[in-house]
């Protein structure tokens, strides 16, 4: 997997996650989420659309994908490094190997990610009621590939 493109500032390098970067991932994702998953999900995901932005071999973002769900499981980009168009990066990879449609929950709090999203070309579906553990509703959101 290569694919080198310019951010707005960056040069990054969206390639596959490997074991290696598991630690810088899971850093990212502790500087991003108040609640995180167990790091062995992100072992169990290595073997799936597990991608990384790479930006002189520093890890400054992440996303996670499962094709068989259509879902969008996980993204985030280092708190340094966003507005810059990695997110949307990783997004793009993720969907490119995705057929149909794409789904994803996001915290209905999570007015930022709400509008990457819909810049992103996804739609508002549904509200699931107390989805997550501390009892907050999720969206659902969904975008049509093709
Ligand atoms: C959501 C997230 C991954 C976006 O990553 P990013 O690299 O900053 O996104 P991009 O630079 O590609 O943003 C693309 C567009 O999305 C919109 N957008 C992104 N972040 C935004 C924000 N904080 N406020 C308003 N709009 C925003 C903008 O339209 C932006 O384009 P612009 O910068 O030209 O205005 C990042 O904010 C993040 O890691 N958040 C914390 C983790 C998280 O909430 N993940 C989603 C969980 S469901």
């Amino acid at each position: 997997m290569k694919n080198y493109t310019l951010s707005k500032s960056f040069k990054v390098l969206i390639r596959k996650c490997r074991m290696e970067d598991l630690p810088d991932v899971i850093k990212i994702e502790n500087l991003s989420f108040k609640y995180t998953y167990p790091s062995s999900i992100f072992h169990d995901y290595l073997s799936k659309l597990f991608f990384v932005a790479d930006e002189n071999k520093k890890i400054v973002g992440y996303a996670i994908g499962d094709k068989h769900r259509h879902l969008i499981v996980s993204i985030a980009v280092h708190p340094e490094y966003r507005r810059n168009g990695i997110g949307t990066m990783l997004i793009n990879e993720i969907l490119k190997n995705m057929e149909d449609y794409a789904v994803l929950q996001v915290r209905k709090s999570n007015i930022d990610a709400i509008k990457f999203y819909k810049k992103n070309g996804f739609n508002e579906k549904n509200i699931i009621k107390y989805y997550y553990i501390d009892g907050e509703d999720a969206i659902l959101m969904s975008k049509k590939i093709g």
